[in-house]
């Protein structure tokens, strides 16, 4: 079997234009979606990543057609006739995504049972699932976990429930939204997640019928209804690769327009982007309109030359600083004057690929305390979640070994940046989050080769 490695030739300034599609973390839950309604689904601006892939086998082994519509990126979702799948069939697909976890509610609606087979998704710490399980039984569902997967009935039916979740969890609010929608009564979800990825899942099923109040404090309330049907949806663009792109400009002192890009769900990281030194232009779709013919809104980000400077932040649910812009934003602080701290709240352990940095020249060391902020969930828990960060230093190439999708990307940019060439191994990995990196990394300009 061949290698899946990138050669870098790094030292170049990233310089263009891309485009982001419909976020990544939301796509894949919009198409889970999809299997609650009674009709056809269309989906737009859907890149070709790997979730994608992973849930279009699924809800197709349970009887849902998933084609590709007129335009490019749309997708037709058609759950008229939802069946039951094998276990054997079901379990190809284990460890290959998180996502399987959210079909627990549609499917046990449609169908009165469902296999969950094992998660993969990235090793960021150990993504336990106890919100999601104890919400389900909750709804009243019977949940037997078995070495194969996870097996689920509902013999008496869905219903709503109290909720409250221990931490505001992207994904177990997403999984009550999805089984509340269509529980008999009503749900209130107490200290729930409420990224932008969750309020655009939510815009979804209100079009498929859902009744759905987003309250103050954290607190989702649903009615549930006895029908819903398909939607037709354009998701919002993906902040995550928004945001690694603009890292990537100021590491490799480069200037990227990323089109699509949207800034009130980049608010936060904006405003960190600034404070260090980084320049942004916004153009919103109306007033690229006006100006030229078919052209979108974006965010170009650039270096302006001189020094970066130095920043403490910490990661947070929304609107906090996303983990996931954490990693790529860390590799172009290791090029800021001063010391940086970066205290990991949401994920104990998502700072494993500083290491790599280090080898490439990074001074970068991490510490089990909570630095440079409030005290959070890991800090009397042993786990090595604040990262400091001095600078500048000279990246150099390096032979990488990508862990993660977000990691990955930060190697990648710091192969881009660092001066010489290195070889990133695993690379594929990234295709998992970010849709034709390859074609984008050609289109601003960077050397790089298959090996
Ligand atoms: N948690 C529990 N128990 C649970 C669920 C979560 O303890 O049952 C903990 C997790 O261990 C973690 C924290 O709660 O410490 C937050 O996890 P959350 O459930 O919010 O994360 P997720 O839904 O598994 C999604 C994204 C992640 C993103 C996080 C946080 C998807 C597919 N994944 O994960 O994205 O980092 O929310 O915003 O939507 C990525 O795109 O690379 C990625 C990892």
């Amino acid at each position: 079997m061949t290698e899946d490695v990138l050669v870098v030739h790094g030292g170049t300034p990233l310089q263009g234009q891309i485009r982001v599609r419909g976020a990544k973390n939301l796509v894949s839950k919009a198409m889970v979606a999809a299997l609650l309604g009674e009709s056809p689904s269309r989906l737009f601006d859907v890149p070709r990543i790997r979730d994608v892939e992973v849930v279009s086998g699924l809800l197709e082994l349970h009887g849902v057609k998933v084609s590709a519509g007129a335009e490019d990126g749309e997708l037709v979702m058609d759950p008229t006739n939802v069946e039951s799948a094998s276990t054997d069939e079901i379990n190809v697909h284990a460890g290959s995504s998180r996502i399987p976890i959210l079909l627990c509610g549609p499917l046990l609606h449609r169908l009165g049972h469902a296999f969950i087979p094992d998660l993969g998704g990235c090793h960021i710490g150990p993504r336990p699932i106890d919100f999601h399980i104890g919400a389900l039984r909750e709804f009243g569902a019977v949940v037997d976990k078995t070495p194969e997967g996870m097996h689920l009935s509902a013999p008496n039916g869905l219903h709503g429930a109290k909720l409250e979740l221990p931490y505001p969890s992207v994904g177990a609010t997403e999984q009550v939204l999805l089984t509340a929608v269509r529980a008999e009564g009503v749900t209130e979800l107490r200290n729930a997640a409420i990224e932008p990825e969750i309020i655009d899942l939510i815009c979804i099923l209100q079009k498929m019928g859902a009744i759905i109040k987003v309250h103050t404090d954290r607190v989702i309330e649903i009615q549930g209804v006895p029908r819903l049907y398909g939607y037709e949806h354009k998701p919002i663009p993906d902040r995550i690769e928004a945001a690694s792109w603009a890292a990537a400009a100021l590491a490799t002192r480069g200037e990227i327009e990323v089109l699509g890009a949207r800034q009130q769900d980049m608010m936060t990281f904006l405003n960190v982007y600034r404070s260090i030194g980084g320049e942004l232009k916004i153009t919103d779709d109306r007033v690229a309109r006006a100006g030229v013919a078919g052209s979108e809104g974006g965010i170009k980000f650039w270096h302006p030359g001189g020094e970066l400077k130095a920043v403490a932040l910490e990661t947070d649910v929304h609107p906090g600083f996303m983990t996931d812009w954490q990693q790529p934003l860390v590799v172009a602080l290791t090029q800021a004057r001063g010391i940086s701290i970066m205290h990991e709240t949401v994920y104990e352990q998502r700072l494993g690929y500083t290491e790599a940095l280090n080898s490439m020249g990074a001074t970068i060391q991490v510490y089990r305390d909570c630095l440079g902020g409030t005290p959070c969930r890991f800090g009397r828990r042993n786990f090595m979640h604040s990262a400091v960060i001095a600078g500048p230093s000279k990246l150099h190439a390096a032979d990488l070994r990508i862990p993660d999708l977000r990691a990955g990307f930060a190697h990648l940019i710091a192969a881009l940046a660092a001066e010489g060439t290195s070889r990133v191994y695993g690379v594929n990995l990234i295709k998992r989050g970010y849709e034709d990196f390859e074609a984008k990394l050609a289109a601003l300009g960077a050397h790089v080769e298959r090996l």
